[in-house]
C-alpha cells in the first residue's frame, strides 16, 4: 500500500485504543481518535466538550455534524499525507459517507478497515477493570494489563484514571449503540472490500501480529 488510510473498528473494550499505539508506531502515522478529542474538549471545558459530555455519560453517540467537523479539521493537518488512523470514527453510515467525501476531495480513499471482534461478556469485563493515563490516554487493566507501578502510566508516569462512561449501565448502553449504529459499518466497508476482520480475543501481542497480516509491511 502507498498509503496507510486505515479505519479501527470495533466495538467498545475490543482494544482499539492497546491496538492503536502498536500500529502508529510501526506504521508511522497519526492516530485520530476521536473519543480522545471529545474527551480534551470536556477536560478543557470548551463549549463543544460540554454538550459532548452529556451524550457520553450516557452512552449515546455525538451528533454526526460535531464529529465530522472534527475530523474534517483534523485531515487538514500535514501529518495525515501519507494516511491516518482512524479510531473511534466512522460510527455511522452518515459519517462514512462523510469521510469517503472529504477523502475523495483529496483524492484519496480508504484502504484498510480492520475490524476487532470479542463477545459481549469479555466487553464489559475489560471496560469494568480498564485505567486510562490521563496524560497520554494509554489503556491498562486491573487484571490483564496491569502497569507495572498501580496507578502509574508505564509510557509516560501519568496518573491512572477511570472514565466516566465505564460504569455497567453506561457500558450496556454503549455496546447496544454499537450494535443498533456501528456494526452495520462492517457491510458498507465489505461492499468496498476493505475489511479485515481479526479475532480481538487473543492476547494483545498475538491480536497485533494479525493486524500486521492483513496490513503488510511498513513502507511497503
Ligand atoms: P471511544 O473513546 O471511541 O470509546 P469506545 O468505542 O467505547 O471504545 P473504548 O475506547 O472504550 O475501547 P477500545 O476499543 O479503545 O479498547 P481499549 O484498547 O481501551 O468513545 C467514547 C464516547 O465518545 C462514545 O460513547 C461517544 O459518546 C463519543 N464518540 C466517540 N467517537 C464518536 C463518533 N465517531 N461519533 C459519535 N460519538 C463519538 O481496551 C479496553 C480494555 O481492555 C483495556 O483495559 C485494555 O487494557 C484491555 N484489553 C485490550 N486488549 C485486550 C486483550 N487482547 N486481552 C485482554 N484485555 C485487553
Ligand atoms: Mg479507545
Amino acid at each position: 500500500m502507498s498509503q496507510f488510510n486505515l479505519v479501527l473498528l470495533g466495538p467498545p473494550g475490543a482494544g482499539k485504543g492497546t491496538q492503536a499505539s502498536r500500529i502508529v508506531a510501526e506504521y508511522a502515522i497519526p492516530h485520530i481518535s476521536t473519543g480522545d478529542i471529545l474527551r480534551g474538549a470536556v477536560k478543557n471545558g470548551t463549549a463543544m466538550g460540554l454538550e459532548a459530555k452529556k451524550y457520553m455519560d450516557a452512552g449515546d453517540l455525538v451528533p454526526d455534524s460535531v464529529v465530522i467537523g472534527i475530523v474534517k479539521d483534523r485531515l487538514q493537518e500535514p501529518d495525515t499525507a501519507k494516511g491516518f488512523l482512524m479510531d473511534g470514527f466512522p460510527r455511522t453510515i452518515p459519517q462514512a459517507e462523510a469521510l469517503d467525501a472529504a477523502l475523495d476531495e483529496l483524492d484519496r480513499a480508504i484502504n484498510k478497515v480492520v475490524v476487532i471482534l470479542v463477545d459481549e461478556e469479555d466487553l464489559v469485563k475489560r471496560l469494568s477493570g480498564r485505567r486510562v493515563c490521563r496524560t497520554c490516554q494509554a489503556p491498562f487493566h486491573v487484571m490483564f494489563n496491569q502497569p507495572k507501578v498501580e496507578g502509574v502510566c508505564d509510557k509516560c508516569g501519568g496518573e491512572l484514571y477511570q472514565r466516566d462512561d465505564d460504569n455497567e449501565t453506561t457500558v450496556r448502553n454503549r455496546l447496544a449503540t454499537y450494535r443498533k449504529q456501528t456494526e452495520p459499518l462492517i457491510d458498507y466497508y465489505d461492499k468496498a472490500g476493505v475489511v479485515a476482520r481479526v479475532d480481538g480475543a487473543k492476547a494483545p501481542d498475538d491480536v497485533y501480529e494479525d493486524i500486521r497480516m492483513a496490513l503488510g509491511p511498513a513502507g511497503a
